[in-house]
């Protein structure tokens, strides 16, 4: 309680010439300060860790919580992106966007920079290979976290996530993971009518995530292979983890929270890359298809793929119970149908995006505990499954799966560094090869 006092003595004294960035830590005062908030006095500092799309997005949701929510650092690989973003944020929110050059940090230990700065709470939205090891720093750093699915690439990664989403819990630290749809009223309102038996016993789930694909960034002139791959991360599975855990994790997410928290005891699947098969495509498979089976017998049918001209599903999820079924689609449209009855249907209310930025702050604020480290964990670990299943051909059980120590990122991250997977002769990359490849 002193340390508090004295240093809301000496922010007193320098709020008047910092004022855009002043205010006490909370995180320095954890347990105690959050309520300080919620008389709109201070402000609460956010550092932005991965400033591309999604990270100007998030940022863009956190500084739209309150007024007093300031983006005083950012750090990320490469300049351009970061000098972009913050550029977009500096005109949506200039009084809000604080970043002078002195808190801009570059290169792969940028993060630790912005966990040294003096933030409240940190946006963890670089590719998801980096998550674990940041998101156990920020932590560790006592940094409240938003982090943006998925929240690591392998089973190592899982169990990182999962420790130190505990640790977090322990320090009372509010932690967000960017599953939209948990905070979207129409998804909560139908996961509940299902929970609550409305549909019956859920004998079967259909879940899809089928598109024309993500951007590609080809490789440039003096790039090292390093800078490459993290240029071009989606198609490389020590940055992504494949479409099946980097995008499809939102649907898979969906299907073992309507079940309860429930996760797959086993999967079996298959799957390939038959379109996107050049260089800028990496290693990863353009679609897979899994049976996943839940502890109660019931079954997972579930497809990803990453095809132009093809059924373009977006993000859906199904539910089939003994008296009807479900669907969620769109980030907002669900809708309930039991035999007999006029199917229930929400008009689009809130964004989920922005709701749980809300939840988050208002967490904080209210001091309260709140922690979706473990949801999204498992719904990772869901994905990665399916894929050891659709790369190996093999059933694969969770809980031998969960065992696995494979780690798939580099020794050393340097832009001089060898990266895990390298393009042969061809320029083309080793993929994985059902019936070859071991499932871990
Ligand atoms: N919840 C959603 O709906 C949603 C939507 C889009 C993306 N995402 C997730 O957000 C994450 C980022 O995706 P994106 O679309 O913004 O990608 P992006 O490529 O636009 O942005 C990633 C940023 O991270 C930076 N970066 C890379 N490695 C870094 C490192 N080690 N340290 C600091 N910065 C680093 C990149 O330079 C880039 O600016 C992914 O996990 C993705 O799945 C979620």
């Amino acid at each position: 309680m002193s340390r508090q006092i004295a240093r809301r003595d000496f922010l007193k004294t320098t709020a008047a010439s910092s004022a855009a960035v002043a205010g006490a830590s909370l995180t320095s005062q954890l347990g105690i300060a959050p309520r300080a908030y919620a008389a709109g006095k201070e402000v609460i500092k956010i550092g932005l860790i991965g400033c591309g799309g999604r990270g100007t997005g998030a940022a863009t949701n956190a500084l739209s919580v309150k007024p007093n929510v300031r983006l005083v650092a950012a750090a990320d690989v490469f300049e351009d992106r970061m000098e972009s973003s913050l550029a977009r944020l500096k005109e949506s929110f200039p009084e809000r966007c604080d970043v002078p050059k002195e808190r801009r940090f570059l290169g792969f230990d940028a993060y630790k920079k912005v966990l040294e700065s003096d933030v409240d709470v940190v946006l963890l939205t670089t590719p998801p290979g980096f998550r674990p090891a940041q998101f156990e720093a920020a932590v560790e750093a006592g940094k409240h976290v938003f982090m943006e699915k998925p929240t690591a690439v392998d089973v190592p990664g899982v169990r990182r996530i999962l420790a130190a989403g505990q640790r977090a819990k322990e320090k009372k630290l509010s932690v967000a993971v960017g599953f939209d749809l948990r905070h979207e009223p129409n998804h909560k309102e139908c996961v509940k009518m299902i929970q609550d038996g409305t549909l019956g016993e859920i004998h079967h789930m259909r879940a899809a995530y089928n598109n024309a694909g993500v951007w590609v960034r080809p490789g440039q002139a003096g790039q090292t292979e390093m800078q490459y791959q993290v240029r071009n991360w989606y198609y490389f599975n020590w940055l992504s983890g494949d479409h099946i855990v980097e995008q499809h994790v939102y649907t898979l997410e969906t299907i073992n929270w309507l079940k309860g928290e429930a996760h797959p005891v086993r999967a079996n699947g298959m799957g390939g890359r038959q379109v996107r098969i050049g260089k800028d495509f990496g290693e990863i498979f353009d679609h897979h298809f899994n049976e996943f089976e839940y502890p109660d017998g019931s079954q997972l049918f579930s497809q990803c793929r990453q095809i132009p001209g093809c059924w373009d599903s977006g993000y859906t999820a199904y539910a089939y119970g003994t008296k009807g079924y479900a669907v969620m689609a769109n980030q907002w449209d669900c809708s309930i149908h039991v035999k007999g009855k006029d199917p229930s249907v929400w008009p689009k209310r809130s964004s989920g995006y922005q709701v749980e930025h809300d939840d988050l702050f208002a967490s904080i604020l209210e001091g309260r505990p709140y922690n979706e480290a473990e949801f999204n964990a498992m719904a990772t670990m869901t994905a990665i499954l399916g894929r050891m299943a659709t790369y190996s051909g093999q059933v694969v059980a969770w809980d031998d799966a969960f065992n696995s120590t494979r780690s798939l990122g580099p020794e050393r991250l340097a832009w001089d560094a060898e990266p895990p997977v390298k393009p042969g002769p061809d320029g083309l990359y080793p993929c994985a090869v059902p019936g070859v490849t071991k499932p871990f």
